[in-house]
C-alpha cells in the first residue's frame, strides 16, 4: 500500500533554487540535483518532494505557477528533468511534484485572457465579483488575505470588478466550482504521473473550494477573515475523493495535502479515500507570543495529531524556520537536540518529512536584511505594519518572526566559498548563511559523531523496523517534557523515550526495567547516567 511505503520511507523536501548550482548562475537547478542524486541515496532517501519546478514570475518563489506543463527555464528544460526521473528511478527513488492548485500565477495565460477578454470561457476560471458600496469600488466581500489585507483585487481596466486571491495578488484563486478547472487539473496530474512522477504534494488543498462568498466573522485571531467559508469544505473533500479515484488510485500514486487552517478533529476525514497523509499546522505555528519549545502544549499537539490514521510529521520546510533555535534551545546540547527531533519523526506513526539541510543540523539565517528578502510575506507584512506607524525595530521583529527567508538558504556541501552549492564566484541569488563553513556535509563526513551520520542511522533503522515504521501507537503517562510511547505491531514492541527538555529528568521506571541491552538507537552513547535521561536525551529499545 501506498501509505505504508511513504511511512516507511519518509519524505525529502528538495526547495530546488537553494539546493544546487550546475550552471554557475547562483541558482539551483536540475542538473545540480542530478550531481547530489547519490549524496540522497547514501542518506536512504528514497521519496524525494520537490518544490515548485514549473515555470512562474517567482512572486511566491514557484507557488504562483504560469504553465503547469513545462519546466522553470531557472531550474532546466524538460529534458534534464526526463534524466531526472530516470536517475531517480535507477535508483529506486521516487518523485513527488508540487501541485499549486488553489491558485495560479497572474501570468499564467488563463488569466491573462480572462482579463483581455471578459467573455471569454476563461472568465469562470477564476472569481471575478461586482464590487460594493455606491460606487462599486468597494471589495465584494470582507474576506482578508492570508498575506495581508483585502483578498480582493480591482481589475485595473474594469473599474468596479474585482478577483479573489486568498493569497497575493499575483495569485488569483480558481474557481472550484467549474467543472472545467477540475478538468485542467485532472490532465495536469495524468500529464505528471505519465511522466512517471509518484504523486504530488497538494498545495494549501484544504482551502480549494469557496462554499460561499459572505462576509466573514471577524476577529478571530490568527485567522484571516472569511476563513470558515473555505477551509475544508464539503465540495474540498468531494474534489479530493474524486481524483484519488479517478486518477491517483489506478495508477498507484499518492496525495499529500498542505491541509492550511484545518483543526484536527477535521483532519480524519481527509484521509478517507483522499490524502495519504497530510500536514497540520498547530505543530509548527508559532503564533504571536506562544511558548513552542518542548512545552505541554507541544506534547498535546504532537500526541492529538497522532491519533490519525497516517499523519504528514514535520518540524520543518520552506515555510518554516529551522528546528534547532525552535524546539530546541541553542546552546552546548543543541546536537543532541538536533538528533532527538531526527529520531522523533523517525518513531512516530505516520509519514516523516525532512526538509534539506535538516540532515546536518542546519539552523536559521537571521542576518538576512528585508531588503535582501525575496520573501512575500515578510515584505507584505512591513509594508502592512508601516501603514499603522509601526516603528522600523518592531516592524523588523515581526518580519522575522513570520518571514520565510531563514529556512531558504542554499544548502551547504563544502566548508569552502561557493560551499558545493555553486563552483562560481556569481553572489547565490539568497545568500549562504555564514554558518555554512561550520555546518556543511563535507565536515559531518568527516565526523562519526555528526547529526549528518546520526541521521542515515536513524532513516535506516525506520526503513527496516516495521515496528517503528508500520505499529500502531499508544502514549504512556510520563513526566511533563518527557514522552514516552510504545510502538506496536504482530505482537513486536518497541519503547521510545524523550527527553524534549534541555534539563536532566528521570528515567521513566518502564525505560529502567528494560535496560540497555534492547537499545536500538540513543543520542547519547557515551557517559550515559544510569538513573537519568541527559538533556534531549532519546532512547528506543526493542521490548518483550
Ligand atoms: C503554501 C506554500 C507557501 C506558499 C503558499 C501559497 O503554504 O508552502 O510557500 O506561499 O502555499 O501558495
Amino acid at each position: 500500500m501506498e501509505r505504508d511505503f511513504l511511512s516507511r520511507y519518509g519524505v525529502y523536501q528538495i526547495y530546488p533554487m537553494s539546493f544546487c548550482d550546475a550552471n554557475g548562475d547562483g541558482k539551483g537547478d536540475i542538473p545540480g540535483i542530478l550531481s547530489k542524486l547519490d549524496y540522497l541515496q547514501s542518506l536512504g532517501v528514497r521519496v524525494i518532494w520537490f518544490s515548485p519546478l514549473y515555470p512562474s514570475p517567482m512572486w511566491d518563489m514557484g507557488y504562483d505557477i504560469a504553465d503547469y506543463y513545462d519546466i522553470n527555464p531557472i531550474f532546466g528544460t524538460m529534458a534534464d528533468f526526463d534524466l531526472l526521473m530516470e536517475e531517480t528511478k535507477r535508483r529506486g527513488m521516487r518523485v513527488i511534484m508540487d501541485l499549486v492548485v488553489n491558485h495560479t500565477s497572474d501570468q499564467h495565460p488563463w488569466f491573462l485572457e480572462a482579463l483581455r477578454n471578459p467573455d471569454s470561457k476563461y472568465r469562470d476560471y477564476y472569481i471575478f465579483r461586482k464590487g460594493k458600496g455606491k460606487n462599486g469600488r468597494k471589495p465584494p466581500n470582507n474576506w482578508t488575505s492570508t498575506f495581508f489585507g483585502s483578498a480582493w483585487k480591482e481589475v485595473p481596466e474594469e473599474q468596479g470588478t474585482f478577483y479573489l486571491h486568498l493569497y497575493s495578488e499575483h495569485q488569483p484563486d480558481l474557481n472550484w466550482h467549474n467543472e472545467a478547472v477540475y478538468q485542467e487539473v485532472k490532465k495536469i496530474v495524468e500529464y505528471w504521473m505519465d511522466k512517471g512522477v509518484y504523486g504530488f504534494r497538494c498545495d494549501v488543498i484544504s482551502e480549494i473550494y469557496k462554499e460561499s462568498l459572505e462576509d466573514g466573522k471577524r476577529g478571530m485571531p490568527g485567522r484571516p477573515t472569511g476563513f470558515e467559508h473555505y477551509i475544508a469544505t464539503p465540495g474540498c473533500h468531494r474534489i479530493l475523493k474524486r481524483l484519488r479515484k479517478e486518477v491517483i488510485e489506478p495508477r498507484h500514486g499518492v496525495l499529500i495535502g498542505e491541509c492550511y487552517g484545518v483543526e484536527r478533529d477535521q483532519a480524519a476525514a481527509f484521509l478517507d479515500d483522499e490524502l495519504d497523509t497530510l500536514f497540520g499546522f498547530e505543530i509548527t505555528d508559532p503564533g504571536i507570543f506562544k511558548k513552542t519549545m518542548a512545552s505541554e502544549r507541544f506534547r498535546q499537539i504532537l500526541m492529538s495529531w497522532q491519533k490519525l490514521e497516517c499523519n504528514g510529521n514535520y518540524l520543518e520546510n520552506h515555510d518554516q524556520h529551522r528546528a534547532i533555535g525552535k524546539y530546541v534551545r541553542e546552546g552546548p546540547f543543541e546536537k543532541e537536540g538536533g538528533k532527538m527531533l531526527i529520531a522523533l519523526l523517525c518513531s512516530l506513526k505516520g509519514v516523516p518529512f525532512f526538509f534539506q539541510g535538516q540532515e546536518i543540523g542546519m539552523k536559521d539565517y537571521r542576518h538576512l536584511s528585508l531588503e535582501e528578502s525575496h520573501d512575500a510575506v515578510a515584505h507584505f507584512l512591513d509594508g502592512m505594519l508601516k501603514r499603522y506607524w509601526m516603528p522600523k525595530p518592531l516592524r523588523r521583529w515581526f518580519a522575522r518572526k513570520y518571514g520565510r527567508d531563514d529556512a531558504r538558504c542554499p544548502m551547504p556541501f563544502l566548508p569552502e566559498s561557493g560551499h558545493g552549492f555553486t563552483n562560481s564566484s556569481v553572489e547565490p541569488w539568497q545568500k549562504f548563511n555564514e554558518l555554512s563553513s561550520r555546518i556543511n556535509v563535507a565536515l559531518e563526513e568527516k565526523d562519526e559523531t555528526s547529526i549528518l551520520h546520526f541521521f542515515r542511522r536513524c532513516l535506516r533503522l525506520r526503513q527496516v523496523d516495521d515496528v517503528l515504521s508500520l505499529g500502531n501507537i499508544r502514549f504512556l503517562p510520563s513526566d511533563e517534557e518527557v514522552l514516552l510511547f510504545l510502538r506496536e505491531r504482530k505482537g513486536a514492541k518497541r519503547l521510545c523515550v524523550f527527553n524534549l527538555s534541555d534539563k536532566e529528568k528521570p528515567i521513566p521506571s518502564l525505560v529502567l526495567e528494560n535496560t540497555t541491552k534492547n537499545l536500538l538507537l540513543s543520542n547519547y552513547l557515551h557517559g550515559k547516567k544510569e538513573e537519568s535521561l541527559l538533556p534531549y536525551e532519546f532512547g528506543i529499545y526493542a521490548i518483550k
